[in-house]
């Protein structure tokens, strides 16, 4: 294999885009979307954005400490991209997208995106600042999962969602499955 060398840069991909909801503590709440994410501990359960200061958004977290990672499937594509290039300092993207905000069940001052199928309920407990961005680490309080996805023996069957993925700058569906965790070591039946 021939291949060039890059100067450092991020091509950790595919990565998420997930609509991440924010508030202040006076009821200002934002949408923006986010690529740097993802879980960082199993037990208790933390997750990570990363967020640069210029970002309206981010003196709303600073302000109330926390945000919802709002899955994104293919029919929030467009509005996903959107929230990712438009500011809430300028407009209200909740309207703008036709996203529509719901409570949230444990936190005081950020709403849901209930169009989608998943919403995960966060609380900064730390934050890094490593440059370009501050890493904020949060534990996640709850998450709200779409009963159009529970099938009759109560698994959810969230590959039925169509989520989406970003990659070098494009945005994706998923293709086919390709196995199952632990797959490549499971006995085959007889
Ligand atoms: C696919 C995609 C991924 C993005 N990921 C991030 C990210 O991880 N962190 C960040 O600070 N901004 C990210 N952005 C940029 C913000 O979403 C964008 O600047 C947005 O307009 C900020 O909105 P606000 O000013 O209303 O907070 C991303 C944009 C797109 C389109």
């Amino acid at each position: 294999m021939s291949k060039q060398i890059w100067k450092p840069g991020n091509m950790v991909y595919p990565a998420p885009a997930v609509l991440v909801s924010c508030g202040d503590r006076d009821g200002n709440t934002n949408l923006f979307t986010v690529a740097w994410t993802g879980n960082v501990c199993t037990n208790p359960p933390m997750v990570y954005i990363s967020v640069r200061p210029s970002r309206y958004s981010y003196g709303l977290i600073e302000d109330s400490g926390e945000f919802v990672i709002n899955l994104t499937t293919e029919a929030l594509t467009r509005a996903a991209d959107y929230c990712g290039v438009r500011s809430g300092r300028d407009q209200d993207k909740w309207k703008v997208c036709g996203l529509t905000p719901a409570p949230a069940e444990k936190l005081q001052y950020v709403p849901v995106v209930s169009e989608s199928p998943v919403n995960i309920e966060c609380r900064v407990r730390s934050f890094q600042d490593l440059g370009s961005h501050r890493m904020y680490i949060a534990d996640v309080l709850a998450v709200q999962a779409d009963n159009a996805y529970l099938d009759e023996n109560g698994r959810f069957a969230l590959e039925k969602a169509g989520l989406i993925a970003y990659s070098h700058g494009d945005y994706f569906g998923f293709g086919k499955k390709l196995g199952s965790f632990g797959y490549s070591v499971r006995k085959k039946k007889k």
